[in-house]
């Protein structure tokens, strides 16, 4: 699993130098920006029918709006989505990505969208700390940080991996895994729809969570940088994350 993730990474290493990325006046003379996201991370992104929504397309859409452009969405499996970025089949991405040294490697990332961290989710009864998930099964969404981090820890039983972390969560309530490593904000809104059948353990580590273009798209990366603070600044940013989370979730 480890072998393939780092492979995967050589490989967007390498694209990142072939083809051309959109500058930021190719976008802006086109009209329209092309993002990309999941659309399977509530209350992050999500389907509604055909149409993305959730905390970070609603943000999205509103930088774009005060950057003067109509979106055109492009959903793709969470493990794709720097790849197809690398590939120039759209001009950046807001999936929920932590920063780390692996991806910056690949491409760039904007300043942080929203701080988080990685928790343990589990049945009552169940593991709640890092030490309690020794000899444990647990379960992750395939290429993602709570894979890394939780690959690091000693003595663990078992890593299930999961091309969705919805597929992760419903594991855990059939006791396929002892325990869900999701985000902590995610965690929440689960352990709440479960009524009890669930509870959220300790935060295994902190992430800073930021959208990200090609590598050395300088020139759109600062726009959307700009956008962004504009919107913290604004009270847009507040209004969308009060929309979702009853709280403002920005970095502090
Ligand atoms: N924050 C985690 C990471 O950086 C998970 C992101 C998952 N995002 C998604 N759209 N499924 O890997």
């Amino acid at each position: 699993m480890i072998k393939k993730a780092l492979l995967t990474l050589t490989a967007l290493t390498l694209l990142a130098s072939v083809a051309q990325a959109r500058t930021w006046d190719e976008i802006k003379r086109s009209g329209t920006i092309r993002i990309a996201t999941e659309g399977a991370f509530p209350p992050f992104n999500v389907m509604k029918g055909n149409q993305p929504t959730g905390f970070e397309v609603d943000l999205a859409n509103a930088l774009a709006k005060q950057m003067g452009l109509k979106v055109q969405w492009v959903t793709q499996p969470f493990d794709n989505l720097l790849i197809g970025l690398n590939q120039d089949r759209y001009d950046f991405v807001i999936a929920s990505h932590g920063i780390t040294p692996e991806r910056q490697k690949a491409v760039d990332f904007a300043s942080p969208h929203y701080c988080t961290g990685g928790a343990i989710v589990t049945r009552p009864g169940g593991p709640m700390t890092a030490a309690a998930l020794q000899g444990k099964k647990v379960g992750v969404q395939v290429g993602t940080t709570y894979l890394q981090n939780v690959s690091k820890l000693p003595g663990l039983g078992e890593v299930k991996t999961y091309p969705k972390d919805t597929d992760a969560q419903a594991a855990l309530m059939a006791g396929r895994v002892d325990a869900w490593v999701g985000d902590r904000f995610t965690g929440l809104e689960v352990v709440k729809a479960q009524k009890g059948k669930l509870v959220q353990g300790d935060l295994l580590f902190k992430e800073r969570i930021a959208m990200a273009v090609k590598k050395g798209n300088t020139s759109l990366l600062k726009e959307l940088n700009a956008a962004l603070a504009k919107a913290m600044n604004n009270g847009t940013y507040a209004k969308i994350s009060n929309e979702y989370f009853g709280q403002d979730i920005r970095c502090r």
